[in-house]
């Protein structure tokens, strides 16, 4: 008993010298979120009469070099794409071989679309498939190619996918990653995102079938378009499912608008997806959102929550690659894309359905206890970084901080160490 609670104090000092060792890490990626108002920005760096304008880092650089331009990573100096990917990606298990637009769409996007942003598994081909022909915009994929005899039919199943629909052709931006490292779902995730082509982006399974154009709601509603452009929201479209699963087989049956769904949803055989596990999808609310006709905000937001969401590209924190196999990693994305101070918004009108599918499905407990460890030291951490990079910033006693205040207050001697931070 004793020997087990030294053991545990050892521990817990090794993930106090971990934590505060990562803190020196801390990426500055709080800074980039300022970078895009120049009035943020002047109130980060402190004023003084000498320095009335702060300059920019390309002003500076004209300063110092004129028109000598300072640049790294040219071919010419044999800076790789594939030595940049493996920095891109190198929390993830490597090596790895990282392909991009190994297909690339026909069509050109705007810029202000949303690309779904999603990973595909050789048993889901169909449903990609389907997914472009109802969607009809940008989506980038990403799919993992085992590094070894099963690559061959997996790619001519790629090919036969894109031969047979023009919508997959049109839309669909493919990234393939080749390694022997499965279920590596963040760093396939941010493969996704990383090599998406608009501003934003949907995070969503690809199971999942489009029942409404959110698309449109979306370019309906200037207040949500500031919230996303702004950077300081994620637009949550809500997922149901049905709870038999016989009935979540044939997508041409599905509601197609709130109403006809509401109706199933009274008929009971409709509920918010994984009614078994609530903490992954009940932050949304479902009882509000039944009654809901504007956009509202989540307010009871839990480290599980685990929403399909739009938010910008540029300036959100990316997935945790250190999550591999299942359990937490999508929440763990969710959770940092939290603390970095975006909103959950739900759109009132917009669902999607679950698909049925029937793979078969191994046991996957093992990695479920590890990541759920994993999970645990990672909010430690995560909320070490984002606080002492908000203090640094001059973002403490801004909005941008209220999630993790609030958030982060959960954790044990959090607020001690803040205080100790700031005196
Ligand atoms: C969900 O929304 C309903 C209706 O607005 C509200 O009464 C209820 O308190 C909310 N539930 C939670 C857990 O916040």
């Amino acid at each position: 008993m004793r020997d087990k609670l030294t053991a545990s104090k050892v521990l817990k000092y090794f993930a106090i010298v971990y934590v505060v060792c990562s803190l020196f890490y801390a990426t500055g990626h709080l800074l980039g979120i300022g970078k895009s108002s120049s009035s943020k920005r002047a109130s980060i760096a402190p004023r003084s009469p000498a320095d009335e304008k702060i300059l920019s880092v390309s002003e500076l650089q004209e300063r110092y070099h004129g028109n000598h331009q300072v640049t790294w990573g040219n071919t010419e100096e044999g800076t790789s794409e594939d030595l940049m990917l493996s920095k891109v990606f190198s929390d993830a298990m490597g090596p790895s071989k990282v392909i991009p637009y190994y297909f690339k769409a026909e069509a050109s996007a705007d810029s202000e679309e949303v690309t779904i942003a999603t990973l595909v598994t050789h048993n889901r081909f169909k449903v990609l498939s389907r997914l472009a022909t109802r969607y009809k915009g940008p989506i980038s994929v990403a799919i993992h190619v085992n590094d070894d005899a099963s690559k061959q039919e997996i790619l001519t199943d790629l090919h036969h996918l894109y031969d047979e629909n023009p919508d997959m052709r049109r839309y669909v931006d493919l990234h393939l990653v080749v390694d022997k490292f499965d279920r590596q779902f963040n760093m396939w995730r941010n493969v996704a995102k990383f090599f998406a082509r608009t501003e934003y982006i949907m995070m969503l399974d690809v199971d999942f079938y489009l029942c409404t154009d959110f698309r449109k709601s979306l370019k309906a509603n200037p207040q949500l378009m500031d919230i996303l452009r702004s950077g300081t929201g994620a637009i949550v479209v809500p997922a149901f499912e049905y709870l038999n699963s016989d009935d979540g087989e044939d997508w041409n049956l599905f509601p197609t608008n709130k109403g006809k769904l509401m109706g199933e949803v009274q008929d009971g055989k409709l509920d918010m997806f994984h009614i078994s596990w609530k903490p992954g999808h009940g932050a949304t609310n479902y009882t509000r959102w039944y009654g809901a006709s504007e956009p509202y905000k989540v307010v009871d937001y839990t480290f599980s929550y685990e929403p399909y969401v739009i938010f910008k590209k540029e300036g959100t924190p990316w997935c945790e690659e250190r999550f591999i196999g299942y359990g937490a990693n999508k929440a763990a994305c969710l959770y940092e894309i939290y603390l970095a101070g975006i909103d959950y918004w739900v759109l009132p009108d917009d669902f999607l359905i679950h698909q049925t599918h029937h793979y078969p499905l191994e046991t996957r407990a093992k990695e479920r206890t590890y990541n759920k460890k994993l999970y645990s030291y990672f909010r430690e951490e995560v909320c070490l970084r984002y606080s002492r990079t908000m203090i640094a910033a001059g973002l403490w006693d801004t909005s941008r901080a209220d999630n993790v205040k609030r958030e982060c207050a959960k954790i044990k001697g959090f607020n001690d160490i803040v205080t100790r931070m700031i005196g």
